[in-house]
Formats: structure tokens, sequence, C-alpha cells
């Protein structure tokens, strides 16, 4: 009865007219605590303290900050000494987090749209070569670049533009590989919905494979087996030369939410330990197969993050198996840990634009062998280089 009186007298407080009736509800309030003992009060108050605490010392907690996580929860569970142990034992070997500088360098293009040969138009992808010099698919201008570091202009690699026969297999490229082992160069021709092999020893062509009409990533394994998202199939195929059995390494049991299904997978990563991690798409996840398993294990996920779509472009992992994403909605890079729900921005995240400490559009990333990152900064025809920050 006195909480509906409470309720009524705020309400009413609002309102002019209702001045009177409101002082004498307030006088009874009063009285009413009056009469109540002061060891009410303090629980109340004790009550709202830990209520206030308790997501803090959560919220901490998800941070990583060793030192408030340990000492809170003692206060709040003293006698359970094990488990705090434990968990700070846990938080102390967690390795820390990458870091990069926020301005990038611009390693290739930068020099607005164009076809010359100190421009790029719309990058989408890049790797390296056997010397660490970046290779770029310049997709709006149908060829593979090369640009040597430091240099301010690139060499065209592959030209889609000039031989007929050339002309007639490579249109919009949007993927690159190296393929060491063969000393050539994977390309995925958006055009012909195609997978390339392009000999540096004669100059010469080779189709792979066909691919359906959809978007189909590609990824290499460091043995050489070419891998395959298919979007509209719900699994990731691997192929290797003379391999007829081309076999299904994820997904491939219709499309769901099973361990063992994907829903419109995209982007993929293959590690050294051939595992493969897919962004399931349309489960808004990152799954990693291992090699030869029949079910995934859920590395991120992000059902419950409306906010933002998790992985809508291109996807690595590093070597301490985080996940980094090109957010190109949000133009930056974000970084997913396991057990993740949002991803973290890593750099860019200053809105659309071509200032260093921004992104527009970033389509893929890449490491070096030192740590540093790549992004293909699509919209602004451009590679940007993010040191690695060593502490
Ligand atoms: C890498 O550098 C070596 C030595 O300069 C050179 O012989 C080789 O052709 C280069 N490889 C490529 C792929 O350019
Ligand atoms: C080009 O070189 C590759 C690798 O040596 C070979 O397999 C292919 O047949 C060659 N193509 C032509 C047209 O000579
Ligand atoms: C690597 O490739 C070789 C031959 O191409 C094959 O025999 C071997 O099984 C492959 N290894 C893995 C781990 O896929």
């Amino acid at each position: 009865m006195e909480l509906d009186n409470i309720e009524t007298c705020d309400e009413k407080k609002a309102e002019p007219n209702a001045s009177e009736t409101s002082t004498n509800r307030l006088r009874s309030l009063l009285k009413y605590f009056e009469k109540r003992k002061l060891m009410w009060i303090i629980i109340f108050l004790v009550i709202l303290i830990l209520i206030i605490i308790i997501p803090i010392v959560i919220v901490k907690t998800k941070k990583g900050n060793v030192t408030y996580h340990s000492t809170t929860m003692a206060i709040i569970t003293t006698e359970n000494t094990k488990a705090i142990n434990e968990l700070t034992t846990e938080e102390q070997i967690r390795p820390k987090y990458k870091k990069w500088k926020q301005e990038g360098i611009t390693v290739a293009g930068g020099n607005g749209k164009g076809s010359g040969l100190h421009q790029l138009a719309n990058p989408t992808s890049m790797a390296f070569d056997e010397n660490e010099t970046i290779l770029i698919a310049d997709k709006d201008n149908h060829r593979i670049v090369e640009w040597k570091y430091g240099s301010n202009s690139g060499q065209i690699i592959v030209d889609g533009n000039n031989a007929e026969e050339i002309k007639y297999h490579l249109r919009l490229p949007e993927e690159v590989i190296v393929d060491k082992k063969n000393n050539a160069l994977i390309i995925y021709s958006y055009a012909n919905q195609a997978v390339l092999r392009w000999f540096r020893q004669n100059q010469t062509i080779q189709e792979l494979f066909d691919l359906d009409p959809n978007l189909n990533p590609i990824a290499m394994d460091k043995n050489g087996s070419i891998y395959i998202s298919e979007y509209a199939e719900d699994r990731v195929r691997r192929w290797k030369d003379g391999d007829t059995n081309e076999a299904i390494v994820a997904g491939g049991n219709g499309n769901g939410k099973d361990l063992n299904q994907l829903f419109a997978p995209k982007f993929i990563f293959v590690d050294d330990d051939y595992s493969v991690y897919v962004s399931d798409w349309g489960n808004d996840r990152v799954m990693k197969w291992e090699k030869d398993a029949t079910q995934g294990i859920i590395i991120a996920d992000g059902t419950n993050n409306f906010n933002q779509i998790p992985f809508p472009e291109g996807m690595i992992v590093d070597d301490l198996r985080h996940i980094y994403a090109a957010d190109n909605i949000n133009h930056r890079v974000t970084r997913w840990c396991k057990g993740d729900t949002q991803g973290s921005t890593v750099v860019g995240g200053n809105g659309p634009g071509a200032e260093s400490n921004q992104l527009n559009g970033p389509t893929r990333l890449l490491f070096d062998t030192e740590g540093n990152l790549y992004v293909a900064d699509s919209n602004n025809n451009r590679i940007q280089k993010f040191e690695l920050v060593s502490d």
C-alpha cells in the first residue's frame, strides 16, 4: 500500500495543480520512515550498493583487470579462495592483445582512383610474395600489380587489358594468393566466376575451376590446397591438383545453426594446423573446424548484438588465435577473441575518410612476418599499413 502511495506521489509531483496533495503525501512518507528502524534503511542501502557494484565487477573482469577482479571477488566470497586463485592465474597467463599505431602509412595507391601506375582502382585484396613484396588485386583496373616497399608506383604483373587471351580470362580480379609451390599466383576473377592460376615462368593462365555465380572467397593452406567458401551450398570445400575427391572440410549438412552446419559462410582463413575458420554469416558467428573434424567450435558469437554485423568482409587470425575482421560498414578493423559477443576496434572507426587514422570500406586484411597489419582500403584506392606497437 505504501509503495503505491510513493508512486502516485511522484507522478502527481510533476503536475503543478497537485502540489498540496503532494506535500501531504510527502509528510506521511517521512512519518513512515521514522516508524521504521534504522536497520532497514541500512539493509536497503547495502542491497543498493551491491546492485551497483556487481555489474561493475563483471565488466572489469571481462576487460581482464587482474587486481580489481581478484580483490573485489575476495570481498564478496571470502570462502571460495580456490576459485579466485584459479581465475587470477588464468588471467595472468592470458597473452596480451596486440596493438597497432592508429595512424596508417600508405604503401600503395592513395593517389585517387585511376589507372596510372601510381594509382589503384578499388583494390580488394593483397598478398606477399616470397620477397615480402606486396601484390594487389587492383579490381577495377583488371590487373594484379606489385608495389615494392617504399616505392611511389607499382608494376603491372598480370594485365587483363592487353592480350586478348588474358582479357577473356581475367576481369575484375578480386582475390590474389601466392602459390609458391608452382611459382604462380592464384587469382579469383569475379567477372567470370573462375579461379585461375597464372604462372610467372611463361606468363600463361590456367583455369582451375569455375564457381557458382555467388560470393565465393578462397584461401590456401601451407600445403598448397585451395579452400572455397561455398556461400550458397553452406559448406567449405578443399581443392587440390589431381585430387578428384574434392573434400568438404566444413559444413555440408544443410543450412542451420547446429555445430555441424553452416549458414551462408563467407570468409575463410586456414591456419598452419589446417584448421579452417569460417565467418558463418547467416548465423552471425565464427566457427573453427579443425582438420578432419565432423563439427565446428564456436569461436565468436555475434548473435545477440544488433549494433553490428559481425563479419561483413575479410577475416584473418593472428598467432594468438584472435580473429580480425574488416568491418567495411563501420570503416574499421575489429578484433574478436574467443567467447566475445562483439568486436573491439583495432584501427579505423573514425568515420569514412582518407585521413591516416581513417578507412573507407576496408575489404581484406593481411599480416607481414613482423606482425604489421595491412588493410585493403578499397574506397580510398590505397593499401594502408599499421605498424605493430611492441611493448
Ligand atoms: C625474389 O628475390 C630474388 C632475389 O632478388 C629474385 O631472384 C626472385 O626472382 C624474387 N622473387 C620474385 C617472386 O620476384
Ligand atoms: C606454363 O608453365 C607451367 C608450369 O611450368 C606449365 O604447366 C604450363 O603447361 C605452361 N604453359 C604453357 C602454355 O607453356
Ligand atoms: C600435403 O600434400 C601432399 C602431396 O601433395 C599430401 O600427400 C599430404 O597428405 C598433404 N598434407 C596435408 C596435411 O594435407
